[in-house]
């Protein structure tokens, strides 16, 4: 099948099963064409909630699609690539969460998104990297374990001296790749560009940036920002939405291993086979996701 027929195929089906296809910014530019919906973690979790259709098509990672069903369990919700799952989400364990939690009477267990639902049963509440500021800092608890991204957690955890923040060592392969010396180099290349950057970033990155914020906040700033460059210091598929937005304006990335390669598993045959077969449906071993619903369902109360 070529791409032009790929994508007649996907709309044919799409319309035939009123299905959702949704996407977030790190999948490949075709992918984010054909689907209804692009957006960060933040705003795909609420649009599979709002919209009606029963059945979702997540072409994102695991975690994502895993979010969406912890909300929608009554809806079908297909992973558009079953093996596309983020290594973040498996960096802390059930027992460290445990012991934290018989360490400290008056603690919060804050949980990134970027985590399984195994581990999101065993948090207080989930937050992204869009609101995970303004919900650390409406919890009424002193002591903040922040799971499982320690990068994240640190850049919060400036934000909010009153608190008390213990971190866990997980971090995402993509930011931590980006170097000062990368950043460097490309600042020098293009001095007047302002650097934008995800707070998955460490904080020697975060430091020398103009703007730290989770992706739809980064396209938000290069938008309404009067600046002409920018650099981008977050997974290169963002430029997609960034160019789409800002035609006039020049986005450079830091260097060339600014790559998800789970995001990047996602092809339009595979968007096409999950619509077709519904073969990689997320199923939840209920309890659990009773549990994860209510941590999850917390952050959407407390997000404004
Ligand atoms: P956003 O919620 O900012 O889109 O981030 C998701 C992610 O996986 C970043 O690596
Ligand atoms: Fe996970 Fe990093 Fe990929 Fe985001 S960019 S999905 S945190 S590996």
């Amino acid at each position: 099948m070529n791409v032009v027929n790929t994508i007649e195929q996907i709309r044919s089906l799409k319309k035939q099963k009123n299905a959702l296809i949704v996407a977030h910014y790190y999948v490949d530019d075709a992918v984010q064409e054909i689907a209804d919906y692009v957006g960060d973690s933040y705003y795909l979790s609420k649009v599979c909630m709002d919209r009606p259709e029963q059945l979702i098509i997540f072409c994102g990672v695991r975690f994502m699609g895993e979010s969406a069903k912890i909300l929608n369990p009554y809806k079908q919700v297909v992973m558009a690539e079953e093996h596309a799952d983020c290594p973040m989400a498996h960096m802390i364990e059930i027992e460290k969460i445990r012991e934290m939690r018989a360490v400290y009477k008056d603690l919060a267990v804050v949980c990134y998104i970027n985590s399984t639902t195994e581990i999101k049963a065993e948090a207080d509440v989930i937050v992204t990297s869009s609101n995970a500021l303004e919900i650390v800092g409406q919890l009424p608890e002193k002591n903040i374990f922040f799971i499982p991204d320690e990068h994240l957690g640190r850049y919060i955890a400036e934000q909010l001296p009153e608190k008390n923040f213990i971190f866990n060592d997980g971090f995402c392969h993509v930011h931590t790749s980006i170097t000062v010396e990368s950043l460097k180099t490309a600042m020098a290349a293009q001095p007047e560009a302002k650097v934008l950057v995800h707070p998955e970033c460490p904080k020697v990155i975060t430091e020398l940036a103009d703007y730290v914020g989770s992706t739809s906040g980064i396209i938000d700033y290069a938008t309404h920002d009067p600046a002409e460059k920018f650099i981008i210091g977050t997974e290169m598929g963002i430029l997609y939405e960034l160019k789409k937005k800002n035609p006039h304006k020049q986005f450079y990335a830091v260097g060339h291993r600014q790559f998800c390669p789970n995001m990047k598993r996602i092809s339009l045959e595979d968007v096409y086979h999950a619509l077709d077969t519904l073969k990689h449906p997320i199923e939840l071993d209920e309890e659990m996701r009773r549990k994860a619903e209510g941590a999850l369902s917390k952050m959407h109360q407390l997000a404004k």
